[in-house]
């Protein structure tokens, strides 16, 4: 008799993006006269085809793989140099921060790397979540068996729920009580929302006051327009021993499809066993890499190489630009419709509270099958995402606009 991992029975319902597309897909099979009209402002996924650079990099590589002279096969499990080298450069070095060539680990995408990530942690650690919250930290900490049952509003229970809400400009307030591992994403998914300097140095101070570990994902860092807005967690002071940052080039250079990320693990960041030694982070996921990873491809890294190239970075910002864009407009449709609304100026989401009295589900109806728009539910996030709802502005400027005149004509008097 094999037996299963039993914590995987306690999720809730199915992850949220398939459950939203079981919907949608239900409503297209009872309306198939909708389906053309139907627009995605759902899942945060990107439209614009790739920068040119990366286009041609990945093409230089397949070449490459038809010569004897320049094949590869298995290339490192941690990145090739090249990569690492530029990212330690132009994502870090170059705005001052300080990160190494070998505190970086190229992936396969920073949604694998903070579920991958808790490989490495013990049980009974206590662990803190923003609420809402990109489900993929709370849904792996279920499947590793780090929490309770769930709750009748989504939670589970024996994970320490951060609210971010309205008032704390959905930044999270310290928990009162001790944590171990704490996930912050800044800018937000899914409000849109950053911290400043002064609120994440509380971040770091708890962290290392508590012997604890951020998880800091900064996946739409490329997304930052204002200067004053930290752009990496280890831009603030003694951030090099607290915490492990998660990027992506996903919705930085348009990868959603082609699948590329990485993690930066300061040397001096430690855990601890269960004598209380110091253990460096760094061993254990350089260990875990080469025992259950082969590296992303050498296509994959080449095209990611060559974002930091300097067309590849001009054509970055012009796709970036693109869907900032298209962030003001849906900001701004939102606004003139009389709706309170969050993000989307340093972040391609745009967080609104849900008007007439609607809940997130009701709304996720409404906007589906009298405006043909696909949103997420702010209640998937969490239960303080109850009562708002998230739009993606990842899409053609065509389609953005034409969702804002659906937005106003359901909702604007
Ligand atoms: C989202 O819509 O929240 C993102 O696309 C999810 C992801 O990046 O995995």
């Amino acid at each position: 008799m094999a037996i299963i991992n039993d914590h995987f029975l306690k999720l809730q319902a199915g992850y949220l993006f398939p459950e939203i597309n079981r919907r949608v897909n239900a409503f297209i099979q009872a309306h198939p006269e909708a389906a053309p009209r139907l627009i995605r402002c759902g899942i945060g996924d990107v439209t614009e085809p790739l920068p040119q650079a990366a286009i041609e990099a990945m093409h230089e590589a397949v070449d490459d793989l038809a010569t004897h002279e320049r094949f590869h096969g298995y290339g490192p499990e941690q990145g090739y140099f090249w990569l690492r080298e530029a990212i330690a450069k132009k994502a870090y070095q170059v705005h001052g921060i300080h990160v190494e060539v070998d505190e970086i680990f190229v992936s396969d995408g920073a949604k694998c790397d903070t579920g991958n990530i808790l490989d490495i942690f013990g049980r009974g650690n206590r662990i803190a979540v923003p609420d809402p919250v990109y489900p993929v930290y709370v849904d792996t900490n279920v499947m590793a068996g780090n929490t309770g049952e769930a709750r009748e509003d989504g939670s589970y229970e024996g994970l320490v729920y951060l609210p971010c809400t309205p008032e704390n400009n959905f930044v999270p307030d310290l928990p009162q009580e001790h944590v171990d591992l704490i996930y912050l994403c800044f800018p937000n998914n899914p409000t849109g929302a950053v911290a400043s300097r002064m609120e994440l140095l509380k971040w770091v101070e708890y962290a290392r006051a508590n012997h604890a570990i951020i998880l800091y994902d900064s996946a739409y860092e490329a997304f930052i327009q204002d200067p004053d807005v930290p752009r990496s967690i280890f831009e603030i002071p003694g951030a090099r021993d607290c915490a492990i940052e998660f990027r992506s080039f996903s919705k930085q250079g348009g990868f959603t499809g082609v699948r590329c990320g990485y993690v930066v693990i300061p040397k001096e960041l430690n855990g601890h066993d269960a004598d209380g030694n110091k253990v460096p982070i760094s061993r254990l996921w350089s260990r875990r890499t080469s025992t259950k990873f082969n590296g992303a491809s050498y296509i994959v890294q080449r095209g990611a190489a060559a974002l930091f190239t300097l067309e590849g970075m001009a054509q970055t910002d012009v796709l970036i630009s693109h869907y900032l864009g298209n962030a003001a407009l849906l900001l701004n449709a939102c606004r003139q419709a009389g709706m309170r609304v969050w993000g989307g100026e340093n972040a391609p989401y745009v967080w609104a509270a849900c008007p007439d009295g609607l809940d997130s589900w009701g709304l996720f109806d409404k906007m589906l099958t009298e405006a043909n728009v696909v949103i997420t539910p702010g209640s998937g996030f969490g239960s303080k995402g109850e009562g708002f709802f998230r739009i993606s502005a990842f899409n053609s400027r065509e389609n953005v606009e034409e969702v804002c005149r659906r937005i106003h004509a359901l909702f604007a008097q």
